[in-house]
């Protein structure tokens, strides 16, 4: 790879240890991937946050680095194992706390925001078209590359912080013009409605065709929220890092070519009953990807002057909550009973063996409550899941 003299120097070790570690992760990846050179990033969002998944050995990791690592570009974390002020709250354990805190407390000395949010583009880690950027955590990666059109790789939490302390990424994959053309045509048939009917579409072109880009057309309107849900879905289902979708999207693709597929509402049935189980829900899990302002308004109107008879989570980033506390949002979910999870979400908490079975409007959640936490799980939508965090009742 050619490297710039100041990239050999990170190499060298003239920058110090977490610099050269660093740039020593990048240049393998680059050599592994055929990169000719560096790009510098405009930001980064690290994955691989909670200790449930780091461990000892990833905590002494992160606190080697952070002796003289720091970050050189605007970083921001994904969700930790637990909210970091109200952890009791979740009935998260001491110790786990403790270990959680010097994850947070080691990235933080590094210069990386403790946003601790897998929706970085909602509280000021918004790339513009075209910015190139170094982002781990699938959902986020394909909201990055497809909605707003910046351009990143899927990382993984150790090249997302070898990017941050080093400003740079090797220059490959979805850096590269060449590889961000489509490569199957995919016509969806059914009207698309609800946040969940975008995961369960998800879910259906993931299975069809793995994680080639797609181009898609019949999809008339999308918003933030159901978009979020789709990249989540797709993400997790098919493993692209990118789609396009006629009309809402904003890269100007050449020519979609690939194969042709449709996606029919015998498709879309099939996903939901895929994530449904014949199960009662004891769990109510939303905010996954974490929930925008217009998500807590609407579940806020639909829990307002009722209590909830099941334990109900609503996961956000901190900011977004802090805006809903003063919308008076925050106030009538939590007079119900539910609770406003900041920093964390169900998949990364150490929820395994508390429930049994989940409901939520995520297709992304059903994947990982049953993967992570062997739940059982129920996909409906907003509406339906909040009625059933009421009345105890799946309908
Ligand atoms: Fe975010 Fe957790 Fe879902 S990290 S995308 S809320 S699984």
């Amino acid at each position: 790879m050619k490297l710039t003299k100041e990239e050999q120097d990170m190499l060298a070790g003239k920058h110090g240890n977490a610099a050269k570690k660093s740039m020593e992760i990048l240049v393998a990846l680059g050599e592994i991937y055929g990169a000719e050179n560096m790009i510098p990033v405009f930001s980064v969002q690290i994955a691989g946050v909670s200790y449930h998944n780091l461990g000892d050995a990833g905590l002494d990791y992160l606190e080697e680095l952070s002796r003289d690592g720091k970050v050189r570009v605007l970083t921001t974390l994904n969700p930790a194992g637990m909210d970091l002020e109200d952890w009791r709250k979740l009935g998260i354990s001491e110790d786990f706390a403790a270990k959680q805190l010097k994850v947070v407390d080691a990235f933080s000395k590094m210069g990386v925001i403790p946003s601790c949010t897998c929706t970085p583009y909602f509280v000021g880690n918004l790339p513009r078209f075209g910015e190139h950027i170094a982002w781990s955590e699938s959902s986020a990666v394909c909201f990055a590359n497809s909605v707003l059109g910046a351009r990143t790789n899927r990382e993984g939490g150790p090249s997302a912080l070898a990017a941050a302390l080093t400003g740079r990424t090797p220059n490959y994959g979805m850096h590269l013009d060449k590889n961000r053309q489509p490569q199957a045509i995919i016509k969806v048939k059914p009207k698309l409605k609800t946040v969940p009917d975008f995961g369960e579409l998800g879910y259906a072109i993931g299975k069809k065709i793995g994680n080639k880009i797609p181009f898609i057309t019949g999809v008339k309107s999308a918003n933030t929220e159901q978009l979020k849900s789709f990249c989540a879905s797709i993400a997790t289902y098919g493993g692209t890092a990118l789609f396009h979708i006629k009309g809402i999207t904003p890269e100007r693709v050449k020519k979609p070519a690939g194969e042709a597929v449709e996606i029919n509402s015998g498709d879309l049935e099939a996903a939901r009953a895929a994530m449904n189980d014949d199960c009662v829900p004891d769990f109510v899990s939303l905010g996954c990807p974490h929930a925008s302002l217009n998500e807590l308004r609407r579940i806020a109107e639909l829990l307002k002057g009722k209590k909830v008879a099941v334990e109900t989570w609503i996961a956000v980033a901190r900011p977004v909550k802090e805006l809903a506390d003063k919308a008076g949002y925050s106030g009538a979910i939590e007079d119900a009973g539910a609770k406003l999870a900041c920093d964390t979400c169900m998949v990364v908490a150490p929820l395994k063996g508390r429930f049994k079975c989940m409901a939520t409007d995520s297709a992304k959640a059903c994947f990982y409550a049953r993967g992570t936490n062997n739940f059982k799980v129920r996909i409906g939508t907003v509406e339906q899941c909040i009625k059933a965090a009421v009345s105890g009742k799946w309908s």
